[in-house]
C-alpha cells in the first residue's frame, strides 16, 4: 500500500520467514554454518533452539534454500502421532500415495533414502515448532537417526524450536546425545537492530533510509532486539510516514506506533 510513496519494490519488513531478506549477524552467521555442516556431513542429529520471533524459520528455510543435491521434508505442525508423522515426512518428500499401516510407511522411507543415497542426495527431515512434538514422536525421531549405512546415515534430521526443546531434550538423554550440531540464536544487539534494519530496507529496493538516530534507539528499547517485533514496528512506520505524507520516521512516530501496537509487543516479550 505504502510502496509507491517509498519508492519500494516490496514490503521491507512482512512478517513471513523470507530468506531473501535474510541477515546475517554474527549468531545467525553461525547458526547458518552449523546447520549447514551437519546436512553436509550427514551427522544424523541437528538442534537450532532460540526465543519466540528470533528467525528460527527464516535460517533454516535459507540453509534449505541454497542446497543442491539434497532433498528436504518440512514438518511444520508436529503435533502428532509417530505414525502420522512418518506419513507426513514420506508426503513432503514427494509421495502420494501413502500406506496405511507403519511397516509399509518405514518401508517406503528406507527404500527412498537408499535409492537416494545411491544418486548421490541428501536428505533432510526438518521438524519445525519441535518443542510440541509429543514424547513418542521424539522417540520415533531417534529410531529414525538409527538408521545408516556402515558410512552414514540415511536421513539428517533438524530439529527445531523454542529454548523449552532444549530442556525437553534432557530429560531424553538417549535422544539428546544424539544430537550432534546444536545453534542457538538469540535477540540482535543495538547496532544489530539498525543494521538489520537497513539491511531489509535495502533489499527491498528503498532508496533511502527514513529512521532516525533517537527512533532506532527506541526501535531497538520496544522489540528487545527481536527481528519479529522490529518488523511490526517499522512496517507500521513506514506506513504511518505515508499517512501522514513525511519520509522522516522520528521518535513521535514510533512512539506513536509502539503505543498502538503496546499490547502485542507486552505478549510477544513475555513468551
Ligand atoms: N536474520 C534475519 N534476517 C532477516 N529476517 C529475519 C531474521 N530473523 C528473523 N527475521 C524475520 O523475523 C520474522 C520472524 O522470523 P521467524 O519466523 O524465522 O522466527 P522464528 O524464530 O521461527 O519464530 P517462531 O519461534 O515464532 O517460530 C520473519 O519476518 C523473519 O523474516
Ligand atoms: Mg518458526
Amino acid at each position: 500500500m505504502y510502496e509507491n510513496f517509498w519508492g519500494l519494490r516490496e514490503q521491507p519488513f512482512g512478517t513471513t520467514p523470507d530468506p531473501a531478506f535474510l541477515y546475517f549477524s554474527p549468531q545467525h552467521e553461525e547458526a547458518f554454518a552449523r546447520i549447514r555442516y551437519a546436512i553436509h556431513s550427514r551427522k544424523g542429529l541437528a538442534m537450532l533452539t532460540g526465543v519466540v520471533g528470533t528467525g528460527k524459520t527464516t535460517l533454516c528455510r535459507g540453509v534449505i534454500g541454497q542446497l543442491t543435491n539434497a532433498k528436504a521434508a518440512v514438518i511444520l505442525n508436529p503435533k502428532n502421532t509417530p505414525v502420522q508423522m512418518l506419513k507426513d515426512i514420506t508426503y513432503e518428500f514427494g509421495f502420494e500415495h501413502i500406506p496405511f499401516y507403519k511397516r509399509d510407511v518405514v518401508a517406503i522411507l528406507r527404500k527412498f533414502a537408499l535409492d537416494q543415497l545411491e544418486i548421490g542426495n541428501t536428505l533432510i527431515i526438518v521438524m519445525d515448532e519441535a518443542q510440541l512434538l509429543a514424547r513418542n514422536c521424539l522417540e520415533e525421531i531417534r529410531l529414525l537417526t538409527n538408521w545408516e549405512t556402515n558410512k552414514e546415515k540415511l536421513y539428517t534430521v533438524l530439529l527445531i524450536g523454542q529454548p523449552e526443546l532444549e530442556v525437553r531434550l534432557r530429560r531424553i538423554p538417549q535422544l539428546n546425545q544424539r544430537v550432534v550440531i546444536r545453534a542457538r540464536l538469540a535477540s540482535l544487539g543495538e547496532k544489530e537492530t539498525i543494521d538489520y534494519v537497513m539491511h531489509r530496507l535495502r533489499i527491498a529496493g528503498s532508496p533511502l533510509f527514513p529512521f532516525t538516530p533517537d527512533s532506532l534507539a527506541d526501535i531497538y528499547r520496544y522489540s528487545a532486539g527481536i527481528p519479529r517485533l522490529i518488523n511490526m514496528i517499522c512496517d507500521m512506520c513506514l506506513l504511518e510516514g505515508y499517512i501522514r505524507r513525511t519520509k522522516k520516521l522520528d521518535i513521535s512516530i514510533v512512539q506513536d506506533v509502539v503505543k498502538d501496537l503496546g499490547g502485542v509487543l507486552e505478549d510477544a516479550k513475555i513468551q
